[in-house]
């Protein structure tokens, strides 16, 4: 059976790092506070006019340099982003462009936190159909450039940057085994931006407005993500035949510690079979699950073999989860 594999990652996270404490001085909270209620110490910014893009390629670049692949063997690259460099062209066309990977199809792919689950699947699915061999899939978040840092609900709570796997198509056990994509567009108001689309301009009335703002009802989502996040790990064990006793590594969209743990206890998985990087990387939406992934490996949590569980979930609502062997 042909499967798509995982054969190099990479990450790029822009240098500024902005503490908690850093956070305080501008803003009625503390480091107490968020790290009690996230797991957050600090998060990296990028600097005005940096987009999203331009932290996807030198990501890219190191899932290829990783995988020995030559950027113009990719044949599709497909990115998932919450925050494109321009509403067009795609975000994935400036990747393309920056990486030199001139013979690929470029695509974006928005689901929010989840947007790389989305974007994985996608891709998986391509080359289960024998359509493409080699496949680049990337996350990448400038996010922080729509938080306003007046509203500290939302603004302590997420940072930027950027993961790259590339995928090659392989006969055999190693790759990717199942995914599970799910959606709720009736619970849109959960977490949203009104302002920016084509039903609601921007205006000089509203760029200050709170149609400007990320808007979220953080404990009713937290209580569906708890739910959600298990739900689709599940499906995806049932789908192998598998049970929680086989996953050697769970790498979760880092939102929150107390989400992804409650989540794993769930599903009765140890913490120490739980990969969380969220103190120094802080919510990276899109950006999240291939980050930890390149940091899982380079720190030796991922061993040739293992069964690892990705699950995402964010605005939309969405969610996913992907099974692989490494
Ligand atoms: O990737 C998907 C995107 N987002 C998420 O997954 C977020 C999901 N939700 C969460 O992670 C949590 O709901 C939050 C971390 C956002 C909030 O934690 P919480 O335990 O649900 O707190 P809360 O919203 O119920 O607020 C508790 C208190 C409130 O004060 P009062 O009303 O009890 O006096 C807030 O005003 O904490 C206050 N608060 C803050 N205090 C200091 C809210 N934000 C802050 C802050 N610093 N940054």
């Amino acid at each position: 059976m042909i499967r798509s594999r995982i054969i190099g990652t990479g990450s790029f996270l822009p240098p500024k790092v902005v503490t908690n404490f850093d956070l305080e001085k501008i803003m009625d909270t503390t480091d107490a506070w968020i790290q009690q209620r996230t797991g957050i110490k600090q998060r990296h910014i990028a600097e005005p006019g940096v987009g999203a893009a331009d932290l996807g390629a030198p990501a890219a670049r190191a899932a290829l340099d990783a995988a020995g692949v030559r950027p113009e063997d990719i044949e599709l690259i497909v990115c998932g982003t919450t925050s494109p460099d321009y509403l067009f062209p795609n975000t994935s066309c400036l990747i393309q462009h920056q990486i030199g990977a001139t013979r690929s199809a470029a695509m974006d792919v928005n689901a929010a936190c989840s947007g790389f689950m989305y974007a994985l699947s996608t891709a998986n699915a391509y080359v289960r159909a024998g359509v493409y061999k080699t496949v680049l899939v990337v996350g990448a978040e400038v996010l922080t450039y729509l938080l306003n840092w007046d509203k500290r609900d939302t603004a302590v709570l997420f940072g930027d940057g950027a993961g790259a796997v590339v995928l090659r198509a392989e006969k055999g056990e190693h790759g990717i085994l199942t995914t599970h994509l799910g959606a709720d567009g009736g619970a849109k108001d959960i977490l949203w931006m009104e302002a920016g689309g084509s039903k609601c301009k921007v205006t000089a009335e509203n760029v200050d407005g709170p149609e400007r703002d990320v808007r979220m009802k953080g404990t009713d989502l937290f209580k569906r993500a708890v739910v959600v996040f298990g739900e689709a790990a599940q499906k995806a064990l049932e789908a192998t035949n598998m049970t929680v006793a086989d996953i050697d590594l769970f790498i979760p969209h880092q939102a929150n510690t107390r989400i992804i743990y409650t989540a794993a206890e769930r599903l009765g998985l140890d913490r120490e079979k739980v990969f969380v990087n969220i103190d120094h990387v802080a919510n990276t939406t899109a950006a999240s699950i291939p980050i930890a992934i390149d940091e899982a490996l380079r720190t030796g949590r991922i061993h040739g073999g293992d069964i690892i569980m990705l699950a995402g979930f964010g605005a939309g609502l969405t969610w996913g989860s992907v099974l692989l062997r490494w």
